[in-house]
């Protein structure tokens, strides 16, 4: 299924781009460009809408998703390991794929975005139940679309990444069936503004799948999450997350919490 992205410097003018982008058994580079001649580079398959442009200010917790070293670890040596420790029970990724996979029901017609999706692992997750749904993972690292890749490579899954930035999303309104974010929300320094946008890209009849992080309710967890927050990342109190998302023009239609990590179902409102 090709894809059809809004140019990020002309808004009302689409870029289409061809299926072989998301083809990642072939490398594909090029350039893609809108109508009114703005052009981008596709390499490697990763079609790249903030070269050229100038570089955002990041939080230290941000900048560390830019370095090889960071993404070549982060799925290995974090992520499948991340929720056991912060959930306080047995939590591996085939429990959190179960829910995902229940609460979105991907579907072989459906689009999927991943907003901030580092190696991607949702996308592919989403990609194996699905084979035939279109899956657009997104993230301003270039370093972790790489690495994103070459995962989705090796599992014979074929994904459209885009290097963008979510608080400015290249895609049309309600182009998504489906909108998913594993721990990013977090990380974010305008977290109303990227659900916002997330709200804009998903259809009226679409689904959300939020996993992020809460304020811990024991003295010592709160302690290390405040150590943590001069790096830039937040937690909010389950309330506080719901009233967040509500802004943003959601409804809570499910919630699951396991230690600090919540797990939400949004749906527009
Ligand atoms: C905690 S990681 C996400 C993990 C991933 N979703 C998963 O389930 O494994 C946060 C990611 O969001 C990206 N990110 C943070 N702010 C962003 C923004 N404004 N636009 C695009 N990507 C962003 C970071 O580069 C990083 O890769």
């Amino acid at each position: 299924m090709a894809l059809q992205i809004r140019s990020p410097l002309h808004e009302r003018e689409s870029i289409d781009i061809p299926d072989k982008a998301s083809e990642l058994s072939m490398p594909f580079n090029g350039t893609i460009s809108s109508p009114k001649g703005d052009e981008y580079f596709v390499k490697n398959n990763v079609i790249d809408l903030l070269s050229g442009t100038k570089e955002k200010e990041y939080s230290l917790a941000q900048s560390t998703n830019h370095w090889r070293l960071t993404a070549s670890v982060y799925e290995d040596l974090w992520r499948k390991r991340s929720l056991s420790l912060l959930t306080g029970e047995e939590f591996p990724i085939a429990k959190e794929e179960e829910l995902l996979l229940e609460w979105v029901q991907p579907s072989n017609s459906g689009s999927y975005l991943d907003v901030g999706c580092s190696t991607a692992l949702y996308s592919r997750l989403l990609k194996k139940a699905a084979p035939n749904s279109r899956q657009v993972a997104l993230d301003f690292s270039n370093a972790m679309l790489l690495e994103a890749r070459l995962k989705a490579e090796a599992d014979q899954t074929d994904i459209f990444f885009i290097r963008a930035d979510a608080r400015d999303m290249p895609f049309f309104g309600q182009t998504f069936d489906g909108v998913v974010m594993g721990g990013t929300l977090n990380e974010l320094t305008d977290e109303l503004k990227v659900l916002y946008e997330c709200r804009r890209v998903l259809k009226s009849d679409g689904v959300m799948f939020m996993m992020h992080l809460i304020k811990s309710s024991h003295w010592g967890g709160r302690f290390l999450q405040e150590s943590v927050g001069v790096s830039g990342i937040q937690f909010w109190s389950v309330n506080e997350s719901n009233t967040l998302f509500e802004r943003a023009g959601f409804r809570v239609e499910e919630q699951i919490t396991r230690g600090i990590v919540c797990f939400t179902k949004l749906r527009p409102a």
